[in-house]
């Protein structure tokens, strides 16, 4: 059943109703086709009246050989399997809440997990994935990477980048949410995201990663509470350099094991587990708006820095 915490998170005013459009689903979906023969397929946070998880997997059932499919939807309780039977439509008897007993037994026989979950439960939806021991194709914000428990999955390789990895991809989203673009009549979003699998044998090398830069001291500061180099941006990180690199997030887009080793992530957590890769720097007073606060992330010439990823060439 779900705790009162997930309750209170989902229900309590988080904005999660982010539509995925139909291409968005289709230029990932594609490169994995092969991964959907004579599978059963889960789509736990989709309404099928909605959602186009649900219209491109029907689309797609008969040619890539998909054996099943099971829709379900949050908060309406409604769902739809679809299989050699044809399409059975039904009502739960609660909310659809992807972590009820009454979906999880629904969605149990499923191969594989695709969708677009709450951003506001993205944590524990991946933790409950990863555990649940299926193959899944998800959708997620770019940055849920800096969140240690994913961040940990990604380094221990359970869980890697699909093939569209930190894009500003469009989202329908109600009336009422915070936009003012509106594409074909309806309120769209701008959302940068990454599709997250463990489809395959781990993340696809896209080619191989050089910069072509060469490290030199002058370039290149240290930060003032951490024994790493700062690196603005994927394409200045130095090829040469033996010590620590806070790179940027967006060096995994690119990630080359051959090259650089990925150490782990410098943030502003509370504490350092070394072993998991959570790193923090010594103390530091920084400003913060008008007051001065304590930090322990990246702070460069007594500035806070974006959290960074820490490669070390191998
Ligand atoms: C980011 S939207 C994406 C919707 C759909 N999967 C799509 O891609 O178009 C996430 C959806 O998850 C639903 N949701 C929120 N909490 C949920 C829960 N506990 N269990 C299942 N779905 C939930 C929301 O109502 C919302 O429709």
């Amino acid at each position: 059943m779900a705790t009162n915490e997930t309750m209170r998170r989902a229900k309590g005013g988080k904005k999660d109703e982010f539509y995925t459009q139909y291409l968005t689903i289709k230029d990932e979906m594609i490169h994995h086709k092969d991964e959907f023969k004579g599978s059963i397929v889960a789509c736990p946070c989709d309404d099928y009246d909605l959602s186009n998880f649900c219209k491109f997997f029907e689309d797609v059932k008969e040619e890539w050989g998909i054996k099943k499919l099971i829709f379900t939807s949050y908060p309406s309780g409604k769902y739809r399997i679809v299989d050699n039977q044809g399409v059975t439509d039904g009502e739960l008897e609660g909310d659809g809440d992807y972590q009820s007993d009454e979906v999880q037994e629904l969605i149990k026989e499923a191969d594989i997990i695709a969708t677009n979950p709450p951003f506001s439960l993205f944590k524990e939806f991946i933790i409950w994935v990863v555990n649940s021991g299926k193959k899944f194709c998800i959708l997620g914000r770019g940055e849920s990477i800096f969140v240690k428990e994913i961040f940990e999955f990604y380094k221990k390789n359970l869980i890697w980048y699909g093939k569209i990895r930190n894009v500003g991809m469009m989202f329908q989203v109600p009336n009422d949410y915070n936009s003012d673009k509106i594409v074909n009549g309806k309120k769209v979003c701008k959302v940068t995201c990454s599709w997250w699998t463990n489809f395959g044998d781990g993340q696809e090398k896209e080619q191989p990663f050089d910069t072509g830069v060469s490290y030199n001291s002058n370039n290149y500061r240290k930060y003032d509470n951490f024994d790493a180099i700062h690196v603005k941006s994927r394409n200045e990180i130095p090829m040469d350099y033996d010590g620590l690199i806070g790179a940027p997030s967006s060096y995994l887009d690119f990630r080359d094991d051959d090259v650089f080793e990925i150490v782990g992530l410098l943030n502003h957590y509370k504490e350092s587990n070394e072993e998991k890769g959570w790193f923090i720097g010594e103390e530091r007073w920084i400003k913060k708006g008008d007051k001065m606060v304590i930090s322990k992330g990246p702070v460069l010439d007594g500035k806070a820095v974006f959290g960074r990823i820490l490669i070390k060439r191998k």
